[in-house]
């Protein structure tokens, strides 16, 4: 399928270190949020070129699958597996449909599904719940947790806000659900044009809920201590204030049928 990431395979993978608050606030907030995988079956949703598949991996998960539609990003991560020999495994889905949760290996395969920056490309209100869906589909019929980051609904709208941190976010002030976006963003040398949509705190909890998750958190990001003691608490301090991203922590409890 072809998608606006189809050519933004090299910017990804040069982000983490390209985009110091992905390194020192995203990823740290967000492993911090996940907690201890050792052992556990995770699947990471819009895996992308990879970047989280290989951290979850490198923090001890026994299986890790990413899934992603973009057939550019699936290649390139399949293609450094073959390098590094992690042993994660990348399959190309839409997931928007929940059917993705029930393809043979992933239904009721996980303890635990990731997905960093893939709810904000949701471009309707059925695609939401078709990615919870795929999500909850994909975990455990015991239950299991659902970890996101997803758009900060609330993000700052002032356009300059996230420049120090290599973004630039465009959107209507006080929209309705779902309303497109933009964010530009500078990776090195390349220049990231992406389209998104915004999405209200109580439309990402419906969504979770009606995929059958019972309880769920929002956790603000928080800078590690190697990035404050490399950038100084004034870089971050417009950041944290008014983060771009905020991570979702949804659990859910036994299937349904399983209580019949
Ligand atoms: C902003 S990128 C994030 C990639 C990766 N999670 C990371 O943090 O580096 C969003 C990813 O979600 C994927 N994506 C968006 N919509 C999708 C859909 N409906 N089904 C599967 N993947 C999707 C895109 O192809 C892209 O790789």
């Amino acid at each position: 399928m072809d998608s606006q990431f189809d050519t933004t395979v090299a910017a990804y993978e040069r982000s983490m270190e390209a985009m110091p608050f992905r390194e020192h606030v995203e990823a740290h907030s967000f492993l911090n949020a996940v907690g201890d995988i050792e052992g556990r079956d995770v699947l990471d949703l819009g895996c992308g070129s990879g970047l989280y598949a290989r951290l979850l991996r490198r923090a001890g998960a026994a299986r890790v699958a990413g899934m992603d539609e973009s057939a550019a990003m699936v290649d390139h991560a399949r293609r450094r597996e073959a390098r590094e020999g992690l042993g994660v495994e990348y399959l190309a889905a839409d997931l928007a449909d929940p059917a993705a949760g029930d393809l043979p290996g992933i239904a009721g395969a996980f303890d635990l599904v990731t997905a960093v920056y893939v709810l904000p490309y949701a471009p309707s209100r059925e695609a939401l719940e078709g990615f919870c869906a795929t999500a909850r589909r994909a975990l455990r019929p015991t239950g299991g947790r659902f970890v996101a980051a997803v758009l900060n609904p609330e993000f700052c709208t002032d356009p300059e806000w996230y420049r120090g941190y290599g973004m630039l976010l465009s959107a209507r002030q006080a929209p309705a659900e779902g309303t497109p976006g933009h964010m530009r963003a500078w990776v090195g040398p390349d220049v990231l044009d992406l389209d998104f949509f915004r999405w209200s705190a109580a439309a990402h909890e419906r969504a979770l809920e009606s995929a059958g998750f019972d309880r769920v958190s929002w956790i603000r990001p928080t800078v590690s201590e190697q990035g404050r003691a490399r950038y100084g608490d004034e870089f971050w301090a417009n950041y944290l204030s008014c983060p771009h991203a905020l991570i979702v922590d949804a659990q859910a409890g036994p299937r349904a049928e399983l209580g019949d």
